[in-house]
């Protein structure tokens, strides 16, 4: 039996784009997404499912019947699963796919699954014919609250990581906590550090809100009450809303801005946590991890530059450990973290814009050519240890 259908709409519109769209986060939502489909978009005949094999395995037969039953007809397809697999090779291959589908303008692509599928499938579903519409059906925390809204699109290369991308709002998000209950421990405690670092730049509200779905998962691991499902959609709904204030005012993130409202403040806890994801070859840590480790970071070269007050720096880092198993980051070569940091700042003109804090709620851009010499290192090596 399904659980009832409960939810919550939160409205995004983007200045400049023809219409808003609408995010839905509640229990028993996999079932309505013909019902979506047909109301964001109108005309649609056929759609494209992009998902891979463990989560279509899961869920890729509701949503296919669901827009079946809306007299939609559907192909679904599967990309490989993980990180290694959002390419350009992949985007490719999804692309094809939907030429010769026939996917017309007017017709959509779904993407079901977590960020690497949301990020692969809309970088295609905005290059072909350019641009048809993206139906997001976010499955893991983390595309709930961050990838499947905001409407960053893209694909690794030997570049980089999501160096390769497009601007593609989506047409309509469903974000269903039911399907968290099948989600790896480890992929839960990711997407709640991402919560944390939106909850620390917006404020002690979203912070609070953050702390319930923390302590309701070391509750109700399974997501079996429905209060736990009930206290995860609120969360979501809530993260939702603050990420589309941000990227309502900043929607392409432009360059010389760098503003306390600027879309930039969403890198927050990101410096840190991309040079351990680099240094570590990508295989150490899940992104939310090594986001964890970038906040409490964050923080604390906040608490050193004076900027931060110690019992902001404590509130921080127990919500962070409250969530747990933070794997430790002290075995990580230092120096290989640190030239990492040192490559981010070449490619980006010979400075690293931190987004560090003067408060919860309280984001400052500030330029790594302010920081005292020594101050990077020695703040480094300090937390790099503190963490065995
Ligand atoms: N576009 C953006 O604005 C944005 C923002 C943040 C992150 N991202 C991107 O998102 C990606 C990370 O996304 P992610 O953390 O969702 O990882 P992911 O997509 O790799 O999913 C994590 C794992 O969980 C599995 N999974 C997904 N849903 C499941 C479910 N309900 N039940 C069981 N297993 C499930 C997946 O198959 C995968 O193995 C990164 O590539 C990152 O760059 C993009
Ligand atoms: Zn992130």
């Amino acid at each position: 039996m399904r659980s009832a259908e409960k939810k919550i709409e939160v409205g995004v519109r983007i200045p400049g784009e023809a219409a808003e769209y609408r995010i839905a986060c509640g229990s028993g939502l996999l079932d309505s997404i013909g019902e979506v489909i047909r109301s964001a978009t109108g005309d649609v005949r056929r759609v494209a499912v992009i998902s891979n094999r463990k989560v279509f395995g899961l869920y890729g037969e509701r949503v296919e019947l669901s827009l079946k039953q809306a007299g939609v007809s559907v192909s679904s397809f599967m990309i490989g699963d993980g990180e290694r697999f959002k390419t350009l090779k992949t985007a490719e291959k999804i692309l094809a796919i939907l030429n010769s589908e026939g996917i017309k303008r007017s017709d959509a692509v779904v993407a079901l699954g977590g960020g690497v599928i949301g990020d692969a499938a809309g970088f295609a579903a905005s290059l072909h014919l350019r641009g048809v519409a993206l139906i997001q059906l976010p499955t893991t925390l983390l595309a709930m609250i961050d990838s499947s809204v905001g409407g960053k699109t893209g694909v690794n290369s030997s570049f980089g990581k999501n160096l390769i991308g497009t601007f593609h709002q989506p047409t309509a998000v469903i974000a269903d906590v039911d399907v968290l209950a099948t989600l790896d421990p480890r992929e839960l405690s990711a997407g709640l550090f991402e919560a944390i670092k939106h909850g620390a730049i917006s404020g002690e509200r979203l912070l609070r809100t953050t702390e319930k779905m923390i302590d309701a998962r070391g509750h109700d691991p399974k997501f079996i009450e429905a209060s736990t499902r009930e206290t995860f959609a609120k969360g979501i709904a809530e993260h939702v809303k603050f990420k589309a204030s941000i990227v309502k005012g900043d929607a392409r993130e432009a360059v010389g801005d760098v503003g306390n409202r600027s879309r930039k403040i969403l890198n927050f806890g990101h410096t840190l946590a991309h040079a351990l994801e680099l240094a570590t070859n990508y295989r150490y840590l899940k992104h939310g991890e090594a986001v964890g480790h970038g906040v409490i970071f964050a923080a604390e070269l906040s608490k050193r530059l004076e900027l931060l007050p110690p019992d902001s720096i404590n509130f921080l880092n127990d919500v962070v450990h409250r969530v747990g198993g933070l794997p430790a980051v002290n075995k990580i070569d230092f120096e290989a973290v640190l030239s990492a940091l040192s490559n981010d700042k070449k490619s980006r003109g010979g400075s690293i814009e931190w987004v560090l804090l003067e408060g919860i709620g309280r984001p400052e851009i500030v330029s790594d050519k302010t920081f005292p010499v020594g101050l990077l290192r020695s703040s480094l090596k300090a937390y790099l240890e503190s963490t065995r």
